[in-house]
């Protein structure tokens, strides 16, 4: 495997970005109190930064689900850590790394309908609407890519390159 330069997304406009998705949630939420809620591992650093742009008061929990064994999708859906803070009437912000067959997420979506939020909106760093299996549309979306195998910022293949601050493509050597 190899990472393939110059990055897809480079770190500059990766937090470029960020603001003006900042900028469109705060607009939208009309400063009232946001309960975000990240998903690991991928979206810890998108979170991350874009938790330090919002300046409505934000509260942050995590969430973590797995679906993925290196770049195949096993076609299933497992909760390992579900959020802690009550979750009931609050307005909802889910933050992914990427929106692929859109599998994982909704999923989340409909076991986080469940706790009955007064609102439930989906943001997502990536998106590869061109694999999508589930009828899953982000209200705000980062960067829309083609059907590339990514890596960095967060997104990894096998736990690796998570730590690359911008994001590129993978191939096979
Ligand atoms: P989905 O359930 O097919 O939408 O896949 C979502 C999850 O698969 C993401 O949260 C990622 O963890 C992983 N994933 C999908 N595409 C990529 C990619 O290009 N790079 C790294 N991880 C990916
Ligand atoms: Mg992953």
């Amino acid at each position: 495997m190899h990472v393939i330069d110059p990055p897809l997304v480079s770190a500059a406009a990766i937090q470029a970005r960020i603001g003006e998705l900042a900028f469109e949630i705060e607009a939208d939420f009309g400063g009232s109190p946001l309960a975000l809620v990240c998903v690991l591992k991928g979206g810890l650093f998108f979170a991350a930064d874009l938790l330090r742009q919002l300046s409505m008061p934000v509260s942050l929990d995590f969430i973590r689900a797995q679906s993925y064994a290196g770049r195949h999708s096993k076609g299933t859906v497992e909760v390992s850590l579900w959020p802690s803070i009550p979750l009931h009437g609050e307005a909802v912000l889910i933050v992914e790394d990427i929106l692929d067959t859109g599998r994982t997420t909704d999923a989340l979506m409909t076991r986080l309908r469940e706790l009955r939020p007064a609102r439930l909106a989906l943001c997502t760093l990536l998106d590869k609407p061109s694999r999508r299996i589930f009828p899953i549309k982000a209200d705000y979306v980062g960067f829309t890519i083609p059907d590339r195998f990514v890596v960095g910022y967060g997104l990894d293949c096998d736990e690796r390159y998570r730590n690359l601050p911008a994001i590129h493509a993978l191939e096979p050597d």
